[in-house]
């Protein structure tokens, strides 16, 4: 049985054959509304998500299955004390797969190791989000034919981003990417992420202005400052407006840079950029859903 806690637990020619399987689904969706007839997904979400979970129950419900869960620690015996380990081995009984979005780090790799069915972590703390970077990299390869051969920019809370942390770890298996790192000073990419670049011979740099890279930019990868893993208010407020992607930034880019972002966005890209050709983060959601259909027939074995 298998597990998805991170992006890496797919080699790239399994994420190849995972991305042809979600590009079928796009084009030929009736061919797989009935594989999951039948079928079960759990969502257990102890933090917050909208995009996430519903996006997981619209694969599921696309593909014939039907979804349980909760969306909220507090409505759960979470609250009553229950461990993640202890959550699983009961809806092992109810569901044929679960995904599990949790504050603390690890928390899906403790609940997988005492799972009877597959468990996909949905996001864990500030540490991975795999399916967002599916989803990312299907976006990536479906507009763009292919995921090599690229000069991308990260930009915003660079620190406490998940879904930059995933993203990096998965693209940097493949040729020629640059990464360009902006972030300002507080919210930089983490140590053990440059320093594992670094070992790797992996081209990097970081920089604080978006200004002046835009030009050299194929992708540009907006993030939200994540508000909610500040530990005070006051440095949430200085840093929340630091970038904001706008018209006037985005006449320095590329004619065919993608502009790519996880959602929600609150203000660091303004709604002006949403009717630019670049703007793909709304097809980014849709190909959000797609991928995961793909990893739930994947991970139950049903292709
Ligand atoms: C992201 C997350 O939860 O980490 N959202 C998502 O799943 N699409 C990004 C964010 O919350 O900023």
């Amino acid at each position: 049985m298998r597990h998805l806690m991170s992006p890496l637990d797919f080699s790239t020619e399994e994420l190849d054959k995972l991305f042809d399987l979600a590009n079928d689904i796009e084009q030929n969706p009736s061919k797989y509304a009935h594989i999951c007839d039948g079928k079960k997904l759990a969502t257990c979400f102890y933090e917050p998500s909208t995009r996430t979970r519903l996006s997981f129950e619209s694969a599921m419900l696309n593909l014939g299955g039907s979804v349980i869960g909760f969306s909220d620690a507090g409505s759960s015996s979470a609250a009553k004390g229950e461990s993640v380990s202890d959550t699983i081995r009961v809806i092992s009984c109810f569901a044929d797969i679960c995904a599990m979005r949790h504050p603390k780090e690890g928390a899906p790799m403790v609940a997988a190791e005492k799972s009877n069915i597959p468990v996909i972590n949905a996001g864990d703390g500030g540490h991975q989000h795999p399916t967002q970077t599916l989803t990312d990299l299907l976006t990536i390869r479906s507009l763009k034919g292919r995921l090599d051969n690229f000069t991308i920019g990260l930009c915003g809370d660079l620190k406490f981003g998940r879904t930059v942390h995933s993203l990096i770890g998965a693209l940097e298996r493949y040729d020629n990417i640059h990464f360009i790192f902006i972030s300002p000073n507080e919210l930089r990419v983490p140590d053990y992420i440059t320093d594992t670049l670094t070992e790797k011979g992996i081209s990097f740099e970081e920089c604080i202005r978006l200004e002046d890279v835009m030009g050299r930019l194929d992708l540009l990868y907006m993030t939200r400052v994540q508000k909610e893993r500040f530990f005070n208010e006051e440095d949430y407020v200085r840093l929340k407006d630091f970038y904001i992607l706008d018209k006037p930034k985005m006449a320095l880019a590329k004619e065919d840079m993608l502009v790519l972002h996880p959602l929600p966005r609150v203000n660091e890209i303004s709604v002006e950029v949403d009717d630019d050709p670049r703007a793909a983060y709304f097809k980014q959601v849709q190909y959000g859903v797609y991928v995961r259909m793909a990893l739930i027939l994947t991970l139950l074995e049903l292709v």
